[in-house]
C-alpha cells in the first residue's frame, strides 16, 4: 500500500485515513509496512503506541479500550495510550508511542 508521506519537523506524516474511520471512544490496529500500531480516540484526540503487548505476543487491538488506557486481552496488563507505560503486571515494559494527529479531515501519524 502506497502512503501520503509528508515532511514534519518530527519525521514523516502518514495519511492512514479518514478521521470518520476512527470515532471517539474507538481503537483500531493498523498494519504499516513492517509495523503493526494501535490507534485509539481519545475524547477526539489520537494516540497511537505499538499494537503488540510487551507481555507476550498479543495484539492490543482485541483488548478493552478504558479511556486513555488499553487492556491487553491476553493477561490484563493496561498501558496508558498517551505515553506507552505499562501500568499492570504481568507487562513490565512500556509501549513504544508515535506521533498522531487529525488534520484536513485526515488521521496521520510518524512511524
Ligand atoms: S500478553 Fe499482554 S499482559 Fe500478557
Amino acid at each position: 500500500m502506497a502512503f501520503d508521506k509528508r515532511k514534519s519537523t518530527q519525521g514523516t506524516w502518514v495519511d492512514i485515513g479518514a478521521i470518520e474511520d476512527l470515532p471517539p471512544g474507538t481503537m483500531k490496529r493498523y498494519d504499516l509496512e513492517q509495523h503493526r500500531i494501535l490507534v485509539a480516540n481519545v475524547e477526539g484526540t489520537p494516540f497511537a503506541v505499538a499494537d503488540t503487548c510487551t507481555h507476550e505476543d498479543a495484539s492490543l487491538s482485541m483488548g478493552a479500550l478504558q479511556g486513555d488506557k488499553v487492556k491487553c486481552p491476553l493477561h490484563g496488563s493496561r498501558f496508558c495510550l498517551r505515553d506507552g507505560q505499562a501500568m499492570d503486571e504481568p507487562a513490565e515494559v512500556d509501549l513504544e508511542c508515535y506521533p498522531a494527529r487529525f488534520t484536513a479531515g485526515r488521521l496521520e501519524i510518524v512511524f
